[in-house]
């Protein structure tokens, strides 16, 4: 394990990319294998998470690399076999600790007539997949899990496709988009009925590659989501923007650290992935967006932020879907606001890479924050004018990169540094995280253990 030490420091400034989008990366080699022809990926995100998709792709008989499809400038290839051109792999597809990555591939396998086994590590191997099992089922597939609907599992794709109409239990995107990748091997239209609306990169890609989806809004009940079957995907180019899960960090740092200018470039801002930059700005935070642009298809724009004094505010259950990854380092933004801070609806997050409402529950009162902890709120009492978070404290990342990243953009203004136990967690969504920090002006140290 690799432990890692953030120490308070004066200020950050300067301009840095963050990596290619994770949810954007999974789906680009997913669709491009099932695409007829090359496709072609700019700014892929090449972390364990997503090189974990492009080994379960090859081994689903597409040839997305590994080496040999990276292009010397550092583009992606991948050689698709076409909707329901996928072959059995010949062994266990290890997963590491991704749920995007095992959630969409057994869809997809769920509607290719052959066996596939996938596991995971720990933390993936105790997250639920019953909920992509469920409808995946109704469309024919058989599945044998662990205890609790837990990996390893065994999906036996089926032959003979039912398209169905499906309401989504949880607003999730990895469902809708596991039940949509399914449907693509299916006669027939399929729909998934969305209460809440969930990022689209999905739909946005199935629409560039040629397939035919319709969005509707329901009389009462939401987004319909309708796939027609069995479409002719066409090989195109993908560009990949940078992600704003992982922009979060370095622009609640630049927020947080005294006198800091940061500009992070070409970070994707569609609309349904910016909860956290609304959030951020009604606590006060200087937040501008520049050089708005669309690019293959998804908004993007460069994300300068400013110091900014932070009052604590009410975040509704509404605005989850929307930032449901960047509840760590808003927890982090609002422990050193002024006044209380009151998260609500976020039973999701206990069934994240880890239980991740208790994790920064611990950790910040760990670190000196009051915390109120309940099933599905967080409110933290912000230590604003009253000097900065005593931090530490030794946090125990748990194999989750987002746990890991928000207590090390703690220490950057905690008055006694924090440790967070493994460093390595966070190759799984951004890797070089410590250098770009660094760069910005943070003090990052790593100690082998
Ligand atoms: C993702 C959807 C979200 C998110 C995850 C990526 C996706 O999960 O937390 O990091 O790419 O579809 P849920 O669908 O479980 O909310």
């Amino acid at each position: 394990m690799t432990a890692m030490i953030s120490s308070r420091v004066k200020t950050l400034r300067g301009t840095a990319k963050v990596p290619g989008d994770k949810s954007i990366s999974h789906r680009a080699l997913i669709l491009g294998a099932l695409a007829v022809g090359e496709t072609h990926i700019v700014g892929l995100l090449e972390s364990e998470d997503v090189l974990g998709t492009q080994a379960a792709v090859n081994a689903f008989g597409a040839q997305a690399g590994p080496e040999a499809a990276r292009q010397a400038d550092g583009t992606w290839r991948v050689v698709g076999l076409g909707v329901g051109g996928l072959r059995e792999p010949s062994d266990v597809l290890d997963m590491g600790n991704s749920g995007t990555a095992v959630r969409l591939l057994m869809g997809v396998a769920a509607t290719h007539p052959f066996t596939t086994t996938f596991s995971g590590d720990a933390s993936l191997s105790a997250r639920p997949m019953e909920r992509v099992m469920g409808p995946l089922r109704q469309m024919g597939a058989q599945f044998t899990a662990r205890t609790g609907g837990c990996l390893p599992i065994t999906v036996t794709g089926t032959a003979d496709p039912v398209p169905i109409v499906y309401e989504l239990p949880v607003a999730s995107a990895q469902v809708k988009t596991a039940v949509l990748l399914a449907g693509l091997n299916t006669p027939g239209k399929t729909t998934v009925i969305e209460p809440e609306p969930t990022r689209d990169h999905t739909e946005r890609m199935l629409v560039h590659f040629g397939a035919e989806v319709v969005v509707e809004e329901g009389p009462d009940t939401g987004k319909h989501i309708t796939l027609s079957g069995q479409p002719e995907l066409t090989a195109k180019e993908i560009f990949v923007p940078g992600d704003i899960s992982s922009a979060a960090f370095p622009m609640v740092a630049g927020l947080l650290v005294p006198g800091s200018a940061v500009t992070l470039s070409g970070v994707g801002v569609n609309p349904l992935r910016t909860g956290l930059i609304d959030t951020l700005r009604e606590m006060g935070a200087a937040i501008r967006l520049e050089n708005e642009r669309l690019q293959g298809g998804e908004p993007v724009a460069d994300i300068a932020v400013q110091t900014s004094a932070l009052q604590g505010i009410t975040v509704p259950p509404s605005r989850a879907p929307s930032m449901i990854d960047e509840y760590p380092v808003l927890a982090v933004a609002a422990a050193c606001a002024t006044g209380v801070t009151r998260l609500q609806g976020l039973a999701e997050l206990r069934v994240k890479e880890s239980d991740r409402l208790a994790a920064m529950a611990k950790g910040l009162t760990d670190c000196g924050v009051t915390v109120e902890e309940t099933q599905d709120t967080l409110t933290i009492h912000g230590l604003g004018g009253a000097g900065p978070v005593p931090g530490g404290a030794t946090i125990h990342a748990n194999l989750d990169h987002r746990i890991a990243m928000a207590f090390l953009v703690l220490g950057m203004v905690a008055e006694n540094p924090v440790t967070i136990d493994d460093g390595a967690t966070m190759d799984t969504s951004f890797p070089g995280f410590q250098d770009l920090m660094n760069g910005l002006g943070a003090a990052i140290s790593s100690s082998q253990s």
